[in-house]
């Protein structure tokens, strides 16, 4: 069974970088397929941690080929840095491999990122700050810059230019701030010419290839579901498609390609930045799960907004993405709670609503209808086995499973790589 995706089904932050990482040595290529850098995907290795922002986290595994696909941005100063972090830390580097149709995240991006949501106040998106957004956009304005561009100085220098010569106008005009030099930006983008080389391919044919071969092929979502541009909560989203079908485009590979899908849901909820968030604890409830959960972002440090389970959001999710299974993530950290609340319907305005609203207005005004669950005080992180955890806990996943229509085929008791308990073999 070759071709797996792996998606976030909530807001981000579900533990993808994990449930990926766990996978181990059976994966042979994995590839991310959306976003940038703005992920932040933490793997527990023997204690000790790495947090990958744009290598794909099947990384550690020495016999995992990992490759940065076409749909990605790509800042290459992040690229190098996280290598070179790799290699210090004793890690044996397999080579990362890049699409030459990548874009690029230049200086430009991560200005305008940064002023635009100034701008914005109120607001504001509450991006990462990494220039994802204003790198898609050149994308799809057909004005962006990408890898290949790098190896021909003066293809690189008439795009570099073109986008500045509107960009500054912003900058200036509108945004009160001093022009960006091209050649600043030419020359930076040229340094990192010979050492990239090495590393960059035909993604499509170089994944293909090996899905003709039988190999399996993991395609790690970065973001989620809801941060998607076309099915999130917009304009609360990334500017990217991180949904399965985002794998296709993404990473050049046909929908026939995809065996299974795989949605990573975090057994409560958790958002960082701006936009709507109906099971959102604004109380003690909260804090308690920030802190038993660690729930800071492993990208920019933001606390996460914190919440019960939304059994709508993950439905949804399901639904679009057409996941043949779910990995249920951080069950340990629901432990000691007497009662947990589920969210199973909306209440907009004195309806019931019991699947996501049509429109966005709706959704603000959602009011969350809970099932209360009963709870469990054992400590569930050296479970393996899903017999081994507590009667109350099982019965938690297994309303889960009724709930989002589809079965839970993993579970995370822990951060650690082998604090997984595998209910249905996931390759
Ligand atoms: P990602 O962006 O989806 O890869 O998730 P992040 O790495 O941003 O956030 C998930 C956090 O939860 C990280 O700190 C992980 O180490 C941690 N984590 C992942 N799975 C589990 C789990 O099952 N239990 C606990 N307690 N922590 C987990
Ligand atoms: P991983 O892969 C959580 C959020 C940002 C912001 C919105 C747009 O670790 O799950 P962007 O910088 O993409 O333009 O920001 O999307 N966001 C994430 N939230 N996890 C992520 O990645 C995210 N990547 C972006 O907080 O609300
Ligand atoms: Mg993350």
């Amino acid at each position: 069974m070759p071709g797996v995706v792996v998606v976030g089904a909530q807001w981000g932050d579900e533990g993808k970088g994990k449930a990926t990482d766990q996978l181990g040595d059976r994966v042979d290529l994995c590839v991310r397929y959306s976003g940038g850098n703005n992920a932040g995907h933490t793997l527990v290795v023997g204690g000790e941690t790495f947090v990958m922002h744009l290598l794909p986290s099947g990384i550690l595994n020495p016999g995992t080929t990992t490759v940065i696909g076409n749909g990605v941005v790509v800042d290459l100063d992040v690229f190098a840095e996280e290598l070179q972090t790799l290699v210090s830390r004793g890690v044996e580097v397999p080579h990362p491999l890049i699409s030459a149709n990548a874009h690029i995240i230049t200086e430009y991006h991560k200005v305008l990122d940064k002023v635009t949501e100034r701008f914005l106040g109120k607001r504001r998106i509450g991006t990462t700050g990494r220039g994802v957004g204003p790198a898609y956009s050149d994308k799809v304005n057909r004005m962006g810059v990408r890898i290949q561009d790098i190896f021909d100085e003066s293809i690189l220098r008439q795009k570099v230019e073109a986008a500045l010569d509107q960009k500054n106008q912003l900058l200036v005009k509108v945004y009160n701030r001093r022009p960006i030099e091209a050649d600043a930006i030419v020359e930076a983008l040229l340094a990192h010419a010979e050492n990239i080389r090495p590393h960059v391919i035909d993604s499509g044919r170089f994944i293909n290839d090996a899905l003709d071969r039988g190999e399996v092929v993991l395609f790690e979502g970065a973001q989620a579901h809801h941060l998607d541009v076309d099915h999130g909560t917009y304009p609360y989203v990334t500017s990217s498609n991180p949904i399965a079908a985002g794998a296709c485009t993404g990473a050049g590979v046909g929908p026939t390609r995809i065996d299974r899908t795989i949605g990573i849901a975090k057994a409560y909820t958790t958002r960082v930045g701006e936009g709507p968030f109906p099971t959102e604890l604004h109380d003690e409830d909260g804090d308690r799960l920030r802190r038993d959960g660690g729930e800071f972002g492993a990208t920019t440090g933001r606390p996460r907004r914190c919440g019960w389970f939304d059994a709508l959001v993950v439905e949804q999710a399901v639904k679009i993405n057409g996941f043949t299974d779910v990995f249920l993530t951080k069950l340990d950290v629901l432990s000691g709670w007497e009662r947990i609340p589920v969210c199973v319907a909306y209440d907009v305005d004195g309806t019931r609503h019991d699947v996501m609203p049509v429109t966005q207005s709706d959704f603000h005004h959602a009011t969350p209808v809970y099932e209360e669950l009963p709870g469990w005080s054992e400590d569930i992180s050296a479970c393996r086995d899903f017999g081994e955890l507590p009667a109350n806990c099982r019965a938690y996943v297994k309303r889960l499973e009724e709930l989002i229509g589809c079965r839970i085929s993993g579970i995370g008791v822990g951060p650690g790589r082998e604090q997984t308990i595998i209910v249905n073999d996931l390759l």
